[in-house]
């Protein structure tokens, strides 16, 4: 399944954006689930502290092998009182998750919530309400997470531990996954912990941490480890530590921390995974040109755009245009009643037509009311006379809806809408429709896109919709494959396999059976369009039964492939008939029971003996619209949301080219191996490289984003004499208002009153500045020339923070087979055998050494050794 924005024809399966829980017979414990929308009418208060309620530890642990994540959260409560009190647990997950299972541990007898089909878990609902009981119902939503929320009645004295477990696939979006983990354990907690592990066979090649929970002085506890393929972070703040921002004394913590990552991929190879049964194949090339598209975009004008929508629209269209690569032609409809084209037809993305085009955005002002039928097919025809005037054999089609409301003028029947575009369309385009606000029937325009191989999104009415409809586009701008069959041999219930598009950023995951266990390995075939040719790729995988100690969790491909498989059918439902949706819930039903699934079909049921002291805390809310105005609690199958945390992304989001990994090498030690480090740095960003204090020097380099390797300039600075500036044309000495300028060619210059002298040979400079002394190579690689900043001689007194900026580090090896594990300043860190080019000398030798996580050296984030430019 690609992930991030589907292909066309893909479906991704509709939310269990609801929960259903119920109780039968209650004696002291009572649970209910509250509709969030609802929340600050009907949740009861928080537990204070003063009520005597301690939550003593509460940990979230994600583990996440191969991007499906499992996570358990477990939160322990005492109550300190000597009355019997409730008790909330009460947390968050995202809505792409499935929750598989639900314990509460009260004096030592677990109670299990056990999964049931749910029209039988109503029926003990239903029954439980009849009988005045308290009952649990649904769980809601928001636009990134769903609340799960209980509370239990605990005696004095006595503790109660809940622990949730819930599982998803991670999506790649915009290039890489997103983890979201959301901790708000409504008091500060003596033992806190969020500990995620995550294990990529392909390597790991970025990863980075954000949220609000890490923030500000918070950042410092997160600790990250990184190998090649394993990366650990931990967040563990005492009590104290969790009680330094604002509200957070009574309160405790309240964020979220958000790790995205994303895995190597050399050369468009796939990675093939066989594991007890199951094999699980990621596909996500990069290295192909991009694939021309003719793109409509078909715009709602009508009046209930009025106001900040159709402004943000505008916005959007107008970044949107800016986006547009020059080799695609485009269109431009806005409709209201009428239709009003910006151009009869198609035309190329020139600068001048763009131009224009924004010329006509700027002027879309709302009123009228809504023709979707007339609009969407008069879209359709301008892709059919370009494809009538033009070759579009090697391009791709694409429509893209934006509306807010039901139909209300020229056809409103739906179906007969969705009949009328989808024999328009013939399977030839495809339509993305972006539902904009809660007045829209999603499930109209889901079905719609589904009908013709796109998808459809939610665009929430937040200060970001313009972001969130940008984020949609720039997931579609760039197509690579076109008709991409994936197929297999000897395997059985394969997940879909064959995808219409495939865009750059996103990935293809299909999961199946091994049917003949006889065979060695399994091959699978990948077939496709790509720009002007047919592409084929084969890969080859060997089961791997026995190296199952390399995964976290060993059942995670089968896991994997009922999590998938359920989804896909969920959302295949929407497109059957009757009859044949009842074979397809059937198929999810039981997948959906045999792995503990609370899916929209299923409901979890925590049942209590009977015969025991009941009491009633809750009436569920039945009935009650949610928030998007959808009778019922299982409508809705929004669950492909564009989250606020695809904000950050968007906005910070470092393009790949202005990004340079580099190697670091340490001096080490007391050991003949030596310790390097790997920084990924952007050439946005100017970098500390050596700050010390002590000798009054910062030296400063920013990267060389061409030659991709080593800094493009590098600058001393003194607050006592001033700066020398370093490029690889020149060096600029700058004294008070003298400016002093020298080339790569040898030369000497001393200024002995500020101790300052600069020697150049063979391409060496090197600086003395007090009793530091420091090197800068100019190194030659082809055409690019880079920079490379070498420490020779430091005060012995100083200490010094920066990328260069560690004395020598001594470790020790802890273990070295199957994986290397070092101590370094009393931390154990992974550690594993690499090689790294020593450019400290101008022959720039390779040299061996153990690479480790670059913290583990330097103590402190990447993100804290940036400088802003002056
Ligand atoms: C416990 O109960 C007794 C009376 O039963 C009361 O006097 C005392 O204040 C209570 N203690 C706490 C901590 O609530
Ligand atoms: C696809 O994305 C990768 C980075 O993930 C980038 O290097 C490559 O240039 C992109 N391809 C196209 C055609 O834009
Ligand atoms: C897998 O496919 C076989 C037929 O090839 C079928 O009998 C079996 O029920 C399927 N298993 C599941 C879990 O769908
Ligand atoms: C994939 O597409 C090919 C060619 O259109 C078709 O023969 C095949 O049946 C499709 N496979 C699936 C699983 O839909």
């Amino acid at each position: 399944m690609p992930m991030g924005c589907c292909p066309p024809g893909f479906k991704r399966a509709p939310y269990p954006s609801a929960l259903q829980f119920c109780l039968e017979m209650v004696p002291l414990v009572i649970l209910s689930f509250l509709l969030a929308s609802v929340s600050s009418a009907v949740i009861k208060r928080d537990v204070q502290k003063d009520d005597g309620i301690d939550i003593y530890s509460f940990h979230i642990k994600s583990m996440v092998q191969s991007r499906y994540a499992m996570t358990v959260i477990t939160s322990r409560v005492a109550n300190l009182a000597n009355e019997s009190h409730e008790v909330n647990f009460h947390v968050e997950i995202p809505k792409n998750a499935f929750i598989s299972k639900f314990s509460m541990t009260i004096d030592g007898k677990i109670y299990d919530g056990v999964v049931k089909e749910k029209a039988e878990a109503q029926q003990q609902y239903d029954q439980a309400v009849q009988r005045g009981q308290s009952a649990g119902l649904v769980s809601a939503v928001g636009r990134t997470l769903e609340e799960f929320k209980t509370s239990v009645t605990v005696a004095a004295h006595s503790k109660v531990t809940f622990e949730l477990t819930y599982e998803e696939l991670l999506k790649r979006r915009l290039g890489q996954y997103e983890l979201l983990i959301k901790a708000k354990p409504t008091q500060a907690v003596k033992d806190f912990k969020i500990e995620v592990q995550i294990r990529e066979r392909q390597g790991i090649r970025f990863l980075d941490t954000r949220g609000k929970l890490i923030s500000k002085e918070l950042d410092k506890v997160t600790r990250i480890s990184q190998s090649d393929d394993e990366a650990t972070v931990q967040f563990a703040p005492t009590k104290q530590q969790q009680q330094q921002c604002p509200g957070c004394e009574t309160n405790g913590l309240d964020g979220d921390l958000l790790i995205v990552y994303d895995v190597n991929r050399p050369k468009s190879k796939s990675d093939f995974q066989v594991l007890k049964g199951y094999f699980v194949h990621y596909f996500a090339p990069t290295d192909l040109p991009r694939i021309p598209k003719n793109v409509v975009f078909i715009i709602d004008r009508s009046g209930s755009m009025h106001g900040v929508k159709i402004k943000q629209t505008r916005e959007a269209l107008l970044k949107i245009l800016g986006d547009i690569s020059e080799e695609d032609h485009f269109g431009l409809i806005s409709f209201d009643n009428a239709i009003y084209k910006w151009k009869p037809n198609l035309v190329p993305a020139t600068p001048g037509n763009l131009e224009a085009a924004q010329a006509f955005v700027r002027q879309i002002t709302d009123q009228g009311a809504t023709d979707i039928n007339n609009a969407v097919l008069e879209g359709v025809r301008m892709l059919n006379n370009l494809a009538e005037s033009h070759d579009t054999k090697d391009s791709t089609s694409i429509l893209i809806l934006l509306t807010d409301g039901d139909p209300t003028s020229g056809v409103t029947n739906l179906d007969s809408i969705q009949a009328n575009v989808k024999e328009a369309i013939g399977k030839r385009y495809s339509l993305y429709c972006l539902g904009f606000g809660f007045d829209v029937n999603y499930e109209f325009l889901e079905k719609m896109a589904l009908q013709n191989s796109g998808v459809a999104r939610r665009i929430y009415p937040d200060s970001d919709a313009d972001l969130q409809l940008q984020g949609f586009y720039e997931e579609v701008a760039t197509p690579l494959l076109l008709d991409v069959q994936l197929s297999y041999t000897g395997v059985s219930n394969l997940t879909q396999s064959n995808f219409s598009q495939y865009y750059n950023g996103t990935e293809i995951v299909v999961a199946g059976q091994i049917s003949d266990n006889d065979l060695e390995t399994l091959t699978g075939t990948i077939t496709a369009r790509s720009k002007n040719n047919e592409v084929t790729y084969q890969d080859v995988s060997v089961k791997e039964e026995n190296l199952l100690d390399i995964y976290i969790f060993e059942m995670y491909i089968q896991r994997l492939w009922a999590y998938l498989t359920v989804k896909q059918l969920l959302q295949k439902e929407v497109l059957l008939g009757q009859s044949e949706k009842e074979a397809l819930r059937k198929q999810a039903l039981d997948l959906s029971l045999k792995y503990s699934f609370v899916t929209p079909l299923t409901s979890m049921v925590v049942t209590k003996p009977e015969g025991e002291d009941s009491q009633v805390l809750h009436k569920p809310k039945e009935g009650k619209p949610d928030h998007r105005g959808h009778p019922g609690m299982f409508d809705d199958v929004d669950y492909d949301y564009v989250g606020p945390y695809i904000r950050p992304t968007i906005q910070g989001r470092q393009p790949v080219e202005d990004v340079v990994d580099l190697r670091i090498l340490q001096p080490t030690a007391g050991h003949s191996n030596r310790l390097c480090f790997d920084v990924q740095v952007s050439q946005k960003q100017n970098y500390k490289l050596l700050d010390d204090q002590t000798a009054d020097l910062l030296v400063v380099g920013q990267v060389n984003s061409e030659a991709k390797k080593g800094f493009r300039q590098i600058s001393i600075r003194s607050k006592a004499w001033g700066s020398i500036t370093v490029d690889t044309t020149k060096i600029v000495l700058i004294q008070g208002q003298k400016n002093e300028d020298f080339s790569w060619t040898p030369f000497s210059f001393s200024d002995a009153s500020n101790g300052l002298s600069l020697n150049m040979h063979d391409e060496v400079l090197t600086v003395e500045v007090g009793e530091t002394k420091m090197d800068i190579l100019l190194h030659r690689d082809g055409q690019n020339s880079f920079l490379w900043p070498a420490v020779k001689k430091r005060p012995p007194s100083s200490t010094a923070t920066g990328i260069i900026g560690q004395f020598l580090v001594s470790y020790e090896e802890k273990q070295v087979i199957p994986t290397g594990i070092l101590e370094i300043q009393d931390k154990e860190v992974p550690a594993s055998r690499e090689t790294a080019v020593n450019y400290n000398d101008p022959s720039k030798p390779r040299v061996d050494c153990w690479l480790v996580p670059y913290q583990s050296v330097l103590g402190v984030n990447l993100s804290e050794l940036t400088v802003v430019q002056t």
